[in-house]
């Protein structure tokens, strides 16, 4: 069994340590701050109290997994670890001294992985003497519950270290999938367009909030429609990843933030957490009835999947996953109802092709361009799957 150093003991570092340790994996679980790391004991515990009175492990096998998480408050524990993964601050400077620090306390085989969101991980290699076996692992949040993680290869990451740790990582019951070093990975990526195109609607008048969440879950299938999923995500985190997707990718304005988020973002309306997002969460107000005029839904779902359509596309076009990785992506790690991929197929390549065309005609914006992808397969009769 691999031994794995986690740093972090936050919400992810928390989550990770009960995976591993599940499957009988040593862990060593460190954090700076003390309370943090006792936090993170008790809460394991408290897991594993429902865990047992639900009748998912017995009362001994609860304890087992306990047991195979150390809490340690020196990286010396790190010593004869295998595989480490990051889970601090999203903070380049610090991880990078971190990455530094550890580099010195572990053997030159072991594995060192960050779950970061948002950075590069060739940044983060370029702080260590042995770039090659770094590596990054996103686990999704509540890691003990999300099946999907993706593993990032960086450009300095030796050949064959994306699959050995793929089957790690399948082996302790998760669904890997495999993306290129490029801003927000897979899912942070493609799912962009299910929050700013929903804001677009709002923004121009087409509909309100609850009518853009009651067609999307009720035409669309999603579990959660746009803006209840940004308010209970928080506009503090949604805001911020979609500032620094957009940053990162060099300004490409399909990627553009909106005013109304970044306004609820400054004026520290987060949504559900703080009572108040694009709804009202005081009590005695109530959600308005959506619209129920089905012309009008089907528009808004099409508007908005063809979007999300176009970027899954754009990915597999660009290389950064395979299609099934892209599909297995968003059916695992937000929940969508369907691959994308698959989805396109169904709702017809050409029928995505004219009615992106029809936007990018209306609207002269990139933001509506095409992504090649579905122009030359239309042209040649072909589906994704
Ligand atoms: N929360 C999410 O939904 C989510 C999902 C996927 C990935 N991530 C990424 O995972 C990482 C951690 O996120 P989180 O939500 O668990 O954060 P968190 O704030 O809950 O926990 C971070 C922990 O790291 C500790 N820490 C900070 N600096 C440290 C250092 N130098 N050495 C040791 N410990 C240190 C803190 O004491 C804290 O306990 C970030 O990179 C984040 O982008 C977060």
């Amino acid at each position: 069994m691999k031994k794995i150093g986690i740093i972090g003991g936050g919400a992810m570092g928390s989550g990770i340590a009960q995976v591993f340790a599940q499957y009988g994996h040593p862990v060593v679980l460190y954090d700076t701050n003390k309370e943090a790391l006792d936090r993170s004991k008790q809460n394991l515990a408290k897991t594993f109290e429902k865990l047992v009175a639900k009748e998912k492990y017995t009362a001994e096998k609860a304890q087992e997994i306990q047991n195979n998480i150390e809490y340690a408050d020196s990286l010396s524990a790190f010593a004869s670890i295998d595989l480490m993964i990051e889970a601090i601050i999203e903070n380049l400077d610090i991880k990078k001294s971190v990455f530094k620090q550890v580099e010195e306390i572990v053997s030159d085989e072991c594995i060192l992985a960050s779950n970061t969101s948002s950075l590069s991980i060739a940044s983060i290699a370029s702080a260590c003497s042995k770039p090659e076996r770094v590596i990054g692992i996103h686990f999704f949040n509540p890691a003990p519950l999300m099946a999907l993680v993706e593993i990032i290869p960086a450009v300095q990451t030796r050949e064959g270290l994306a699959d050995e740790v793929k089957a790690l990582i399948q082996s302790v019951g998760k669904l890997p999938v495999i993306t290129k070093d490029t801003p927000g990975f897979i899912v942070n990526r493609v799912a962009r367009p299910f929050y700013s195109e929903s804001i677009r609607l709002l923004e121009e008048g087409v509909a309100d909030a609850e009518t853009i969440d009651f067609a999307m879950t009720s035409v669309g299938g999603f579990r959660m429609g746009p803006f209840e999923l940004m308010d209970f995500i928080g506009h503090d985190v949604n805001y911020r990843v979609t500032e620094s997707v957009f940053e990162s990718f060099f300004y490409d304005p399909r990627f553009k933030p909106s005013f109304s988020q970044k306004r609820l973002f400054e004026a520290g309306f987060y949504g559900r957490k703080s009572g108040r997002g694009f709804y009202n969460y005081a009590e005695g107000v109530e959600k308005k009835a959506p619209s129920q005029d089905q012309a009008l839904l089907e528009k808004i779902y099409k508007r908005v999947l063809v979007m999300l359509i176009n970027e899954a596309a754009d990915a597999l076009f660009l290389n950064i996953a395979n299609r099934e990785d892209l599909d297995t992506a968003m059916t695992k790690g937000v929940n969508y109802p369907k691959g994308l991929l698959k989805w396109a197929d169904e709702y017809g390549l050409e029928n995505v092709q004219n009615d992106l065309d029809e936007l990018y005609n209306y609207y002269h914006e990139d933001r509506y361009r095409l992504s090649p992808i579905i122009r030359n397969f239309v042209k040649e009769n072909k589906t994704f799957y």
